[in-house]
C-alpha cells in the first residue's frame, strides 16, 4: 500500500437516536464499521472507534414525558441496554457516549461562538406556530395535524409516518397543538441560522468535496447538485429551537437550544475526548497529528448533514479535524426487499436473533458478503442467508480444519510438520499471494469482493483436500507420512485463510487461534508458517451450520421483534376488558405493553431452595438459600411465611429474578426476588403461590 504505516484512525458510526433499542439496520452499520476497523488494527494501525448515543431533540423529549421521567432518565435506560447489542455481535467500540454530555456542551458551545466570531450566524424573524392556551411555542413535533401528501391523521409537523412524506409544520391540514389540542396561531420568533448559503460557505464546500479520497463519486455528484448553481439554492440552516426543548442552550440566548443536528456530529468529538480523558490519550494532540484520519460511517439518509453542515461547522470553527475527515455512506438494509419501516415493524430484531442462538457470525460474514464500497441498498434474505452460511462458510472454510485437524491431534500427537518433502504446495504459495489483493479490497471496504476472493482460495484448498483425501490416507497405515504432510498443509491453508477472515469472524478467529496454540494472528502472519513440530490443540467444533427453522422462528410475529419497531413509546392499545376472568372475578389491570427487549432485561433463573427458615423478628419473611448454578449460593427473602413453612420449600425448584440490583434489609442484603404468584385483593384470596418449574428444569437455567 502507498499510505506510510502505521496510520492514526479515529473512525465513527453514526450515532443513533436514543429513543429506542437498536435495530437490525443499526447493526449492519456497526457489523460494517467494525470490519473495516478490525481489520486496520489488524494491520498495526492505531485506530480510535467511538460512538455515543444521540440523546436531544423533540422525540425523546416527548417520550420521556409519556413515560413519566426525565429526559436524562430515558436516554440513561436506552444507553443501559445497548451493550448487550455490541457485546452479542462483537463490535468492538473503544468508547461508547452521549451527546447529553459535559464534554459535548463544552464542544458545542464553542463551536457555535466560533461561527458567530465568523460572521455566520445570523438572526431572523420567522413566523412560527404558537400555542395559545400553554403560551408557547411548538416544535415541530408538538404540532399534529392531517398529512398535506396523503391526509393520513395525526401526523407530526415533520413527516408523515404513513407515507414518508416530509413538509413544514405550517403545510399540515387542520393542525393543533399535541401539547393542549388548541389550533396554533402564528406569532413571529427569532430564530437563530447558519449561514451556509454565505459565499465563503459555497467556496469551501466546492472545493472540499473534490479533494480526492475524500468522498465516494456518487456523494461528490450529489453535493455537487445540490451546490450548482453557486449554491444559490442552498438555504441557511435554523439552528435554534425555543424552550421547552431537551437539548443544549445557546450561549448569550435565553430560553433558546441548538437544533439536536448541530450538536450531534460534535458528539463524535465529544465521544472522543471523552475516551482520551479515561486512557490518559492527549486528546489535542491526537486532532492536531497531521497523519490522523477522521473517518465517519454513515446511512445514506443522514448525508446532507454530514457533507455540507458538518463540514462548514468545522471549517468556519477552524478546527483541526475539518482537513482529516471522510465519509463513508452506506445503503440501507432491506428485509427479503422490504424497507424496514418504523411503523410497521418489519425487520429483524437483533436481540431475538441472539435468543434464539443464532450465531452473529453468521450476520457478520452473510452482511460483509452483500457489502461494497457503494451506496446500495443490501437485502437480508433468508434463503441467502441459508446458503451463504452453510455452503461457503462452513462447507468451503470451516470443513478443511474439521477434515485435518483431528488427524493432527490423534495419530501425529499434536505435532505438524512443515520440512515438506514434495513439492506440492503451489496451492499455499497461491494462497499467501493473494493476500495484497485481500487486504487492498478489505482497506477499500469492499467486502463482498475481499470475501470471494477468499473463498476462491478455500475452493483451491478443497481441490487439494479431494485429490489428497485424507480419510483414505488414514486407513492405510503405510501412508501415515503422506497423512501428516497433507494435514499439516491443510491446517497451514486454514491458518492463512483465517488471517483473511478474521476482521469477518473475530470469534471464530480467536478459537483458531487456540486450536492452533498461536497468540492473536496479524496480517503480517499470511507469511509465517506454524514452525515444524509445532503442537496444535485437540480439535473441537468450530461452527454450526445454520437451520431452516431458525430462520422461521426468526421472522416469526412482528410483535415479538424488539427490530425495526423498538421504540419505547408507550402503546395507547386498551388493556384486555376487565370482568369474566377464570376466577369468576375482576383481574388486576394489566401493566402497560412492553416490547420484548424491555422483557429481555429481566434475567429469570431456575433457582434451586437449598435451605430456607424463619427470620427472626419478622412474621412474614422467610430467609431463602438458593443455588442458581453459579458455584456459590444466594440469600434471598421473601415475604411468603404466611403461606409456606420452610421444610415445605427446601429442596424444590423455583424461578428467581436473577439480576436484580442487591437491597439491603433489615435483617441482611437479598441478591434477588423469588416469583410468587397472588391475587389483587387479599379478600379474594390471601395465598401466596410460588412458582415451580416442570420437572428436567436446572438450576441456573434461564427462563425466556
Ligand atoms: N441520530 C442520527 C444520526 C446522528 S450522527 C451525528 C440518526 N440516527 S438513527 O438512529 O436514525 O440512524 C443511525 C444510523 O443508522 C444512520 O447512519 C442510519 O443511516 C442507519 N440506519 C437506519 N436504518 C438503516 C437501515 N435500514 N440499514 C442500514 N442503516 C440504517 O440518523
Ligand atoms: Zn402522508
Amino acid at each position: 500500500m502507498s499510505t506510510p504505516l502505521p496510520r492514526k484512525l479515529f473512525v465513527t458510526t453514526a450515532l443513533p437516536y436514543a429513543n429506542g433499542a437498536f435495530h437490525i439496520g443499526h447493526i449492519m452499520e456497526y457489523i460494517q464499521a467494525d470490519i473495516w476497523v478490525r481489520f486496520q488494527r489488524m494491520q498495526g494501525n492505531e485506530v480510535h472507534f467511538v460512538g455515543a448515543d444521540d440523546a436531544h431533540g423533540t422525540p425523546i423529549m416527548i417520550a420521556a414525558e409519556k413515560a413519566g421521567i426525565t429526559p436524562q432518565e430515558f436516554v440513561a435506560n436506552v444507553a443501559a441496554g445497548r451493550q448487550q447489542y455490541l457485546d452479542g455481535f462483537h463490535i468492538s467500540f473503544d468508547n461508547w457516549h452521549s451527546t447529553e454530555s459535559p464534554e459535548n456542551t463544552e464542544l458545542s458551545q464553542s463551536i457555535y461562538l466560533r461561527l458567530k466570531a465568523a460572521g455566520l450566524i445570523v438572526t431572523r424573524t420567522v413566523e412560527r406556530f404558537y400555542d395559545p392556551v400553554k403560551g408557547m411555542f411548538l416544535a415541530d413535533r408538538n404540532v399534529k395535524g392531517e398529512c398535506p401528501k396523503c391526509g393520513a391523521k395525526d401526523q407530526y409537523g415533520d413527516n408523515c409516518e404513513v407515507c414518508g412524506a416530509a413538509y413544514e409544520p405550517t403545510e399540515l391540514k387542520n393542525p393543533y397543538s399535541a401539547l393542549t389540542g388548541a389550533t396554533p396561531v402564528m406569532r413571529p420568533a427569532e430564530q437563530y441560522f447558519f449561514k451556509l448559503s454565505d459565499p465563503r460557505c459555497v467556496a469551501f464546500l466546492q472545493d472540499w468535496v473534490n479533494t480526492p479520497g475524500r468522498l465516494q463519486p456518487e456523494m461528490v455528484n450529489k453535493v455537487s447538485e445540490w451546490l450548482g448553481n453557486n449554491g444559490q439554492d442552498l438555504a441557511d440552516w435554523d439552528i435554534s429551537r425555543d424552550a421547552p426543548y431537551f437539548g443544549i442552550p445557546i450561549p448569550d440566548a435565553p430560553g433558546k437550544y441548538f437544533y439536536v443536528w448541530l450538536d450531534a456530529p460534535v458528539g463524535y468529538l465529544a465521544s472522543l475526548k471523552n475516551y482520551c480523558g479515561k486512557k490518559g490519550l492527549d486528546y489535542e494532540a491526537l486532532l492536531h497529528d497531521p497523519a490522523t484520519e477522521q473517518i465517519h460511517f454513515i446511512g445514506k439518509d443522514i448525508v446532507s448533514f454530514h457533507l455540507l453542515f458538518w463540514p462548514a461547522m468545522l471549517k468556519f470553527s477552524d478546527h483541526p479535524v475539518i482537513d482529516k475527515l471522510k465519509v463513508n455512506v452506506h445503503g440501507h438494509l432491506t428485509v427479503n426487499g422490504e424497507k424496514m419501516s418504523k411503523s410497521r415493524g418489519t425487520g429483524i430484531s437483533p436481540l431475538r436473533y441472539l435468543d434464539i442462538g443464532m450465531n452473529p457470525e453468521w450476520l457478520r460474514y452473510y452482511i460483509a458478503t452483500k457489502l461494497n464500497a457503494k451506496v446500495e441498498d443490501v437485502d437480508f434474505s433468508g434463503e441467502d442467508f441459508i446458503a451463504r452460511v452453510n455452503s461457503d462458510l462452513i462447507g468451503k472454510y470451516v470443513n478443511i480444519a474439521s477434515r485435518s485437524a483431528g488427524f493432527i491431534a490423534k495419530k501425529f500427537d499434536g505435532k505438524v510438520v512443515t520440512d515438506w518433502a514434495t513439492a506440492s504446495d503451489s496451492f499455499l504459495s497461491g494462497l499467501r499471494s493473494a493476500a495484497p489483493e485481500i487486504q487492498s479490497l478489505f482497506d477499500h471496504r469492499e467486502f463482498g469482493k475481499a470475501l470471494r476472493a477468499v473463498m476462491e482460495q478455500a475452493d483451491h484448498v478443497n481441490a487439494y483436500v479431494d485429490a489428497n483425501k485424507p480419510w483414505e490416507l488414514a486407513k492405510d497405515p503405510d501412508k501415515s507420512a503422506q497423512l501428516h504432510e497433507v494435514c499439516s498443509r491443510l491446517l497451514e491453508a486454514f491458518r492463512i485463510l483465517t488471517i483473511y477472515l478474521k476482521p469477518v469472524l473475530p470469534e471464530l478467529a480467536l478459537q483458531v487461534e487456540a486450536l492452533l496454540n498461536v497468540p492473536p494472528l496479524r496480517w503480517t502472519d499470511v507469511d509465517v508458517p506454524l514452525p515444524h513440530g509445532h503442537r496444535v490443540n485437540a480439535y473441537s467444533h468450530l461452527m454450526t451450520r445454520v437451520e431452516g427453522k431458525m430462520l422461521e422462528a426468526l421472522f416469526e410475529g412482528p410483535e415479538l421483534g424488539g427490530g425495526a419497531d423498538s421504540t419505547t413509546q408507550p402503546s395507547s392499545r386498551p388493556s384486555p376488558s376487565q370482568g369474566e376472568g377464570g376466577n369468576g372475578g375482576a383481574i388486576e389491570a394489566l401493566a402497560p405493553e412492553i416490547k420484548i427487549d424491555d422483557f429481555a432485561k429481566i434475567d429469570l433463573r431456575i433457582a434451586k431452595i437449598v435451605n430456607c427458615e424463619l427470620v427472626d423478628g419478622s412474621d412474614k419473611l422467610l430467609r431463602l438459600t438458593l443455588d442458581v448454578g453459579e458455584g456459590k449460593t444466594r440469600n434471598v427473602f421473601s415475604g411468603i411465611k404466611s403461606s409456606y413453612k420452610p421444610e415445605d420449600l427446601i429442596g424444590k425448584l423455583t424461578v428467581m429474578v436473577a439480576n436484580l440490583a442487591p437491597r439491603k434489609m433489615k435483617f441482611g442484603v437479598s441478591e434477588g426476588m423469588v416469583l410468587a404468584a397472588s391475587a389483587a385483593d387479599e379478600k379474594t384470596d390471601p395465598g401466596i403461590y410460588v412458582l415451580n418449574p416442570w420437572p428436567g428444569a436446572k438450576p441456573g437455567m434461564r427462563v425466556r
